[in-house]
């Protein structure tokens, strides 16, 4: 059995950056919370844990007055209650999710509906809604006109699957084109999902098995789990604890790794180490 890593795997600029900004944070502080966590992996949450940043859910549970962003980004209504109370903000919005923000505020402020494609319980959809004003909406299927508004823009939560995003606005063309009078496209896919699912699918397509390591609560761990899985048989796993022998007992020449943005490569390691015991 071979072992290979993708080309692109694990943490990403946004997430890097995030954890950088919050612990020089907390060294200079002292104890901080975040709200909600800072990225979808519990073992940086832990890792965070160690060095005093803990996780509110709200801007009520906060015991000191300063709250961390996470790289997911939050609605302009979180920051201006925050603001409001006096609350001090050390803001890891990941740049790729700004710009997505930027977008939809813009299109609101021109009058056109935002119809954000992606999970709308995520929580940067969330935020994202935030700044789409009342005509914005979050979705995986083309909406029905009643909704919308003559002009729409249309983005997507950045760690989308590009294809995917490309046959939504295909179908959402070939359905309303004909109702509207203006219709405006906005890639906010980031370039490290994009480059993640490039290098994962690359090496899918010439293993015999995919891992994909990452939380179960990723985004972008989920799609590279969707992508690889339409290509090669593919198992989700957090941590190496999830690896099961009996997976490699048939003849598996070369089993590919990929790991979600927000997977530290610890973790990535243990997998790699786990593998090799069972060559
Ligand atoms: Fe940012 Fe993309 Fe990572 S949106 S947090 S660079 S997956």
């Amino acid at each position: 059995m071979r072992i290979e890593k993708a080309s692109e795997i694990g943490f990403c600029t946004g997430v890097r950056r995030a954890i950088n900004m919050i612990e020089k944070a907390a060294g200079e502080l002292g104890p901080l919370q975040t709200l909600g966590p800072v990225v979808h992996n519990q073992q940086v949450v832990d890792k965070l844990a160690e060095r005093g940043v803990t996780v509110a859910d709200s801007l009520d549970q906060l015991k000191r007055g300063i709250l961390c962003i996470s790289s997911h980004g939050v609605g302009p209504q979180v920051i201006a209650e925050a603001e409001a109370r006096g609350i001090r903000i050390i803001d890891t919005t990941c740049p790729f999710v700004r710009r997505a923000q930027v977008a939809a505020k813009k299109l609101a402020a021109s009058g056109f509906s935002v119809v954000v494609f992606g999970d709308r319980n995520h929580r940067e959809v969330q935020g994202l809604l935030g700044y789409a004003g009342e005509k914005g909406l979050a979705t995986k299927k083309v909406p029905a006109f009643k909704k919308l508004s003559p002009r729409v823009g249309i983005l997507s939560q950045t760690t989308q699957r590009f294809t995917a995003f490309e046959e939504f606005v295909s179908s959402f063309i070939h359905t309303h084109l004909e109702d509207l009078s203006e219709l405006r496209v906005v890639n906010t896919i980031c370039d490290a999902t994009r480059k993640h699912q490039e290098a994962a699918l690359e090496l899918a397509r010439r293993s015999d098995m995919m891992l994909v390591v990452g939380s179960r609560s990723s985004a972008n761990t989920k799609r590279l789990v969707e992508l690889c899985s339409d290509v090669v048989k593919t198992h989700h796993i957090e941590t190496a604890r999830e690896i099961a022998p009996s997976w490699f007992s048939g003849k598996v020449g070369l089993v590919g790794i990929t790991a979600g943005a927000s997977t530290p490569d610890e973790v990535i390691d243990e997998v790699i180490s786990v593998l090799n015991g069972l060559r």
